[in-house]
């Protein structure tokens, strides 16, 4: 059997170095990989593939930034061509990017099936660009793996059949159980930047909700600067966001207080969540990683698809719409805990996602 498999953004190399490390237990099972490119500088790409020993990819289709008709058009183009080619079996897609439909797209209209991770998700906000990747891939999909009963609800009350859905477990904590100890023995980081356990909050920030409307990006900033006068504030920046920042002229406004670092790898990403005492983000994946390393978490968005996680109350809603409102959500989150979340499986998404592809009938 031979499966084809797309990624092209930061958090799809983390989730399929899980999965192909499964399909890897298999002799029968061929994995080609399309790496399309969305995503190209080292600390994005090429740092995931050299430490979670990740194979190489076979391809990279070399597509780069753009706007969203010409960066998924282009990658549309791409894919197909590599899928005539290789004539796989079945394509395997991640989460919600460009990537992500570019491969589901090219797949469907070849008439080969197509496997989505982290199916039925929903923010029900179709003004993010997720959103509309996320519903589209569903409904062009043969095998939806719904992380949680939410995602799995989700996809039924759209119409999707049953038969198609397989509640598997998040893929994110296969990961997160299977790199924290080597994350441990690796990572350099802490005192690299001179860090201390529970004495900083780490802040993540890339969604173009946030980083594309400048008054809500200064909000955010404000509401950051606001907090490093209590706390010191570690923030790995997106190149997005920064690339925003000097577009509006902002870069000049972060404090000096803020530690503002280059993004960095995933073993790195990891010492620093579960030694944050709070974790400020709009990423999907961090909130997450924050409730398995049982860190609290402030999510600076309107809504967020991972509603188990406000449900809980391991995380919370802050809206951005003033800085002094973010910086208070966060000090009152400092402290707080929830309640376990018996929702994200048990390490072993990963091998479910193999076995049922191969074993489909
Ligand atoms: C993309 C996904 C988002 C996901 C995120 C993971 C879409 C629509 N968005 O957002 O869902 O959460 O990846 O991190 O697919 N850039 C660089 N270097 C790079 C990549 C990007 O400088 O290697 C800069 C460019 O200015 C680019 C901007 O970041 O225009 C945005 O990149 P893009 O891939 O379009 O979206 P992300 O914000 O990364
Ligand atoms: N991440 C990382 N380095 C960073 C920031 C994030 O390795 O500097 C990891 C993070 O631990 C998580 C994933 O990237 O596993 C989340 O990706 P991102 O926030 O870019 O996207 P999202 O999950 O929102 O789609």
């Amino acid at each position: 059997m031979k499966i084809v498999t797309v990624v092209g953004a930061r958090p799809q190399f983390i989730k399929a170095a899980m999965v192909s490390r499964a399909f890897n237990k298999y002799d029968s099972v061929t994995e080609y990989v399309i790496h399309t490119g969305q995503h190209y500088d080292d600390n994005l790409s090429d740092v995931f593939f050299r430490e979670l020993e990740l194979p190489l990819p076979n391809i990279n289709l070399g597509v780069g930034s753009g706007n969203h008709g010409n960066q998924t058009g282009n990658m549309l183009i791409k894919i197909e061509e590599v899928l005539l080619e290789q004539k796989p079996d079945w394509v395997l897609v991640y989460g919600d990017t460009n990537s992500t439909l570019a491969g589901a797209l090219a797949a469907v209209k070849l008439h080969i099936p197509v496997a989505h991770v982290e199916a039925g998700l929903r923010s029900y906000n179709r003004r993010m660009p997720e959103e509309t990747n996320r519903v589209l891939t569903d409904h062009s999909s043969d095998l939806l793996f719904a992380p949680t009963d939410t995602a799995c609800n989700n996809l039924l009350r759209e119409g999707i059949s049953k038969d198609h859905i397989k509640v598997i477990g998040d893929v994110m904590y296969d990961a997160a159980l299977f790199y924290a100890r080597k994350a441990e023995n690796f990572s350099q980081i802490m005192g690299n930047l001179g860090l201390s356990e529970k004495n900083y909050i780490l802040a993540t920030l890339h969604r173009a909700e946030n980083t594309d409307d400048k008054k809500r990006l200064e909000t955010i900033i404000d509401g950051f600067n606001a907090v490093a006068d209590d706390m010191m504030v570690v923030f790995p920046i997106h190149p997005r966001t920064k690339d925003k920042l000097r577009q509006y002229n902002l870069l000049g406004m972060i404090s000096p207080d803020i530690m503002v670092i280059e993004p960095v790898g995933y073993l790195d990403m990891i010492i620093l969540e579960k030694n944050a005492i709070l974790i400020a983000t709009d990423s999907g994946g961090v909130q997450k990683e924050a409730y398995f390393y049982k860190v609290p978490s402030v999510t600076l968005r309107n809504e967020t698809e991972w509603t188990e996680l406000i449900e809980m109350r391991w995380n919370r809603l802050c809206p951005p719409v003033n800085g002094q409102q973010i910086r208070d959500c966060i000090f009152e989150a400092i402290g707080s805990e929830g309640n376990d979340i018996d929702m994200y499986g048990s390490g072993n998404a990963a091998d479910r996602i193999a076995s049922d592809i191969i074993f489909k009938d």
